[in-house]
């Protein structure tokens, strides 16, 4: 199968590698999708194979048109190889919970305002530096034979190619990189101890096609530069709001990043379960989707006081805390399968109403939502999104952003378009818009007051 014009993007997502050809006008030719395990050998870990992630990109680029290919991935994950490029362990995850006292560590070491000031981020469990830490503290034969460190698109890449490379965007995700200059951070390096030769060279995402997914999500719904918000109702939930400049938060209660467009920069708060909690509970429930949705959609909103705690697998934004966990709560004898559903979905949109309160403190003019991620599948979902974030939310040719995101960036290094922007205007359409239900609006404001006093409250039960 060829298509000579068809542009090609893989995403290295968590549940699966997706990938989608476009053609030049940004229509959709031809998807593939193969899904793998996450393991989670300890209560808190979670580790994926990078050959499960190899064998998933090249089925998926088997089933596709050839074309030049960009890729997306999950942020922060560690791979560490040896100096014949073999895989030396399992890769850590972004979602996995282990380096609480590396954090501590690297936020002693380097102090907490000169990392913020470094990095723009301060340190979080997710992130790759105190993954890396924790290796040598735990694993220091593993250690002591790494010569290369790469984040999971970017072995994919190096699997395809041989090239080892970075984009800015996805380093931005290590904490060893220097935001605000996007070039690695001697200090932050010296300070943990840590060679730099191990880190592959970083590059501008349009100079390598790849970018990290959320990066990659929102060029994919059309944000190469300020305007809508990027809101992903991926495993992760995300408000993604591009800047006009790098400015860090002081607090560092959102992430700030390297944009995948060069000299754009964005900032991002990240829930670590959307639609994991959701696929949790429909799990639980053990119906589908389709009929969840339906017996949800018989409830009011706020549902009849029904409260749902998204911290399945703790949390980052707006509660940076590994030990965070799930609830229910206000739960009466009328409530049903249906009113569980309602509250879950409800619960996951207060969440990311939490995060976009943080992006407009820092100065984002939020007006429109551009919406991507399998949780858009859902219909009621974006109506109860919509409605509690006080935003339209806009639908663009395909949910998968990511991958489409990596496809545009595809085009823009093989010179299909000069630039992010132009590649955006030629592909990204809007398709259809959600607009926020006026007749929902108190039940959500007054649901989300009653939200946000969830967390402090179920915190003391976690102190075991
Ligand atoms: N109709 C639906 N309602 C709710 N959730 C859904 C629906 N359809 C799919 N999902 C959920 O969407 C998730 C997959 O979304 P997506 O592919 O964007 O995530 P991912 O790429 O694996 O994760 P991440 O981007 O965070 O790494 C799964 O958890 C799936 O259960
Ligand atoms: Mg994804």
């Amino acid at each position: 199968m060829t298509d000579p014009d068809c542009l090609i993007g893989l995403d290295v997502g968590t549940s699966g590698v997706k990938a989608v050809a476009i053609s030049q006008a940004g229509r959709v030719v031809a998807t593939a999708e193969e899904g793998y395990e996450l393991s989670t050998p300890q209560p808190g870990w979670a580790e994926q194979d990078p050959e499960d992630w190899w064998r998933a990109a090249q089925s998926c680029l088997g089933r596709l048109p050839e074309g030049p290919v960009g890729l997306s991935g999950q942020m922060h994950g560690l791979v560490v190889l040896d100096g014949g490029g073999s895989v030396l362990r399992p890769a850590i995850l972004w979602n996995d919970q282990r380096t609480a006292a590396e954090c501590a560590e690297i936020e002693a070491r380097v102090g907490l305002e000169r990392l913020i000031e470094l990095t723009g981020n301060r340190a979080l469990t997710g992130f790759t530096a105190p993954k890396l830490l924790w290796l040598r503290r735990h694993e220091p034969e593993t250690y002591a034979r790494i010569r290369h460190v790469l984040l999971p698109k970017d072995y994919v890449r190096f699997r395809l190619t041989g090239e080892r490379m970075i984009d800015a965007a996805d380093a931005s995700g290590t904490l060893l990189f220097d935001v605000a200059n996007r070039r690695w951070s001697a200090d932050v390096l010296d300070a943990l101890e840590l060679p730099g030769e191990w880190l592959p060279p970083a590059h501008e995402s349009t100079e390598i096609a790849g970018a990290g997914d959320q990066a990659a999500a929102a060029l994919g719904v059309g944000i190469a530069s300020p305007g809508p918000v990027s809101v992903v109702l991926g495993t992760s939930g995300v408000v993604f709001a591009a800047l006009e400049s790098y400015a860090a938060d002081p607090e560092a209660r959102v992430h700030v990043f390297c944009h995948a467009v060069p000299e754009t920069w964005h900032a991002m708060g990240v829930m670590l379960s959307a639609a994991g909690s959701a696929a949790w509970v429909r799990r639980a429930l053990g119906v589908d989707f389709g009929v969840l949705d339906e017996e949800a959609a018989r409830w009011e909103p706020g549902t009849e006081g029904l409260l749902f705690a998204p911290y399945l697998a703790g949390e980052r934004t707006p509660h940076a805390d590994p030990d965070a966990r799930g609830a229910f709560t206000g739960l009466s004898l009328r409530h049903d399968r249906g009113a569980l559903w309602r509250g879950t979905l409800e619960g996951v949109a207060y969440g990311l109403r939490d995060s976009l309160e943080l992006l407009r403190a820092l100065g984002v003019r939020a007006e429109v939502g551009r919406v991507s991620g399998g949780g858009a599948r859902s219909a009621l979902w974006l109506r109860i999104v919509a409605a509690v974030l006080g935003l339209p939310l806009e639908l663009t040719e395909s949910e998968e952003g990511s991958a489409y995101g990596a496809a545009l960036l595809a085009g823009v290094r093989a010179g299909v378009f000069s630039d992010a922007a132009e590649a955006v205007a030629r592909c990204v359409r809007v398709r259809d818009r959600v607009e926020p239900d006026p007749g929902w609006r108190e039940a959500y404001e007054l649901g989300y007051a009653r939200y946000r006093k969830l967390y402090p409250s179920l915190r003391p039960l976690e102190d075991r």
